[in-house]
């Protein structure tokens, strides 16, 4: 049954990934309970314009799609939309496009236009936005980098996909005495290597946030093999440079699309195994990390953001972008998301956690370890004002 006049749109751009149909059924579900129609347009932007191709979502046709990987309306991270190529290069989108846009929003006389997209489509909405139309942004990636948001949906639906290949290669590296090495995806961001690695117990992370030395990597190997442990788990970042900065691509920039990343596993692999002669393999995960069903943590996070997007149109909140301020959904203008690319922290929370494990991230020598420097500083300030007496307690009475 139709609600009558009042119809808004919605597009998924970019690289798919898991619960984008929790947030389109979000959306459809929220809008249909406000007196909305929705139309959802075919293959991200291209959908928009000449030859436009949409279909109707109600809440028959979006039911059952909660759990479902990819996204029921296609999802294209090449073609005639480009608004960026490379690290935060602007790229103008056409006139005739912006104009074929503005036509189909104004025939289909949609109230507003909801673009689910990491970065690259998220700046295209916001040129969209710019030309005038009534736009609303939801951050979608697995990668996490986006800005003004504690995360995006997907990201935690990629790291439990790269944590369990860790469980699994943990189990084979264990039995037969090697190092293993997995890369991840992510591009310029370390977010994915960092969670999965501390998720699924690797010992060294190579992340693009921290530079890195093989010597580092080997010495850590080393000292794993004189506690007895004779196998490693090296989780490489699909971004991470190799010691004097080369970026490793399956492909140059071409002008509709963003340059590849890939390759830098088989790099960490084979110098680790022509350094201590020990045999190693690599395992490049790929698009796992984007297929499958979305986790609960997923799911919840992008209905939020479904029907958050719909409450903004319904207030003709336009240029905004939902996120995820924990606890709570908020709004902030699509600009403030895509100006910078949101990065690992060196110094944050989960960095500094890994490193009180013995997580190496290359970065140091086993025993320079920044976390051991500290951690000795305080011990020798501690026996010096400390009585002794008190040093003797450490077995609870009870046992
Ligand atoms: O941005 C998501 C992402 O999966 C990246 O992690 C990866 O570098 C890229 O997309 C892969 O793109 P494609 O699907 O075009 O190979």
């Amino acid at each position: 049954m139709s609600n009558g006049d009042k119809r808004i749109g919605i597009l998924t751009g970019g690289g798919d990934c898991p619960g984008l149909n929790a947030v389109i059924r979000g959306a459809v579900k929220s809008a249909d309970r406000l007196g909305y129609d929705m139309v959802g347009f075919l293959n991200g932007f291209e959908g928009l314009v000449d030859p436009v191709a949409y279909s109707p979502l109600n809440r028959k046709n979006t039911s059952g799609i909660l759990h479902q990987g990819g996204t029921i309306l296609g999802s294209a991270n090449k073609g005639r939309f480009t608004a960026t190529v490379g690290i935060s290069k602007r790229v103008e989108i056409p006139p005739e496009l912006l104009a074929g846009a503005r036509k189909t929003v104004q025939q289909l006389g949609l109230h507003g236009l909801i673009c689910v997209g990491g970065d690259g489509s998220l700046a295209i909405a916001q040129q969209l936005h710019e030309y005038g139309l009534p736009v609303v942004g939801v951050p979608k990636t697995i990668d996490n980098d986006l800005s003004c948001t504690a995360f995006t949906f997907g990201f935690d639906s990629a790291v439990a996909c790269a944590t369990d290949a860790l469980d699994r290669l943990h189990t084979t590296a264990a039995s037969h005495g090697r190092t293993m090495v997995l890369e991840v995806m992510g591009r310029h961001a370390g977010w994915i290597a960092l969670h999965a690695g501390i998720a699924g117990g690797g010992d060294v992370i190579l992340i693009p946030e921290i530079p890195w030395t093989f010597e580092n990597v080997c010495q850590k190997i080393l000292e794993r093999e004189s506690r007895g442990k004779n196998f490693t788990l090296v989780v490489v970042a699909e971004g991470a440079e190799s010691p004097g900065g080369k970026l490793h691509t399956r492909e140059e920039d071409k002008d509709d699309r963003q340059t590849r990343l890939g390759g830098i596993g088989n790099m960490v692999s084979e110098e680790i195994e022509k350094r201590l002669l020990r045999e190693t393999r690599v395992v490049v995960l790929g698009h796992l990390q984007r297929g499958g069903p979305p986790t609960t943590f997923d799911r919840v996070l992008a209905t939020q953001f479904g029907a958050h997007a719909v409450r903004l149109v319904v207030q003709q909140q336009f240029g905004k972008m939902v996120c995820y301020h924990p606890p709570s959904i908020h709004d902030v203008p699509i600009t403030d998301a895509v100006r910078e690319l949101s990065s690992v922290d060196p110094e944050g929370a989960a960095v500094q956690a890994a490193r009180a494990l013995g997580i190496s991230f290359g970065d140091s020598l086993p025993d320079e370890d920044p976390f051991r420097l500290i951690a000795d500083r305080e011990i020798q300030t501690s026996t010096a004002d400390t009585p002794e007496e008190e040093d003797q307690v450490l077995v609870p009475e009870s046992v």
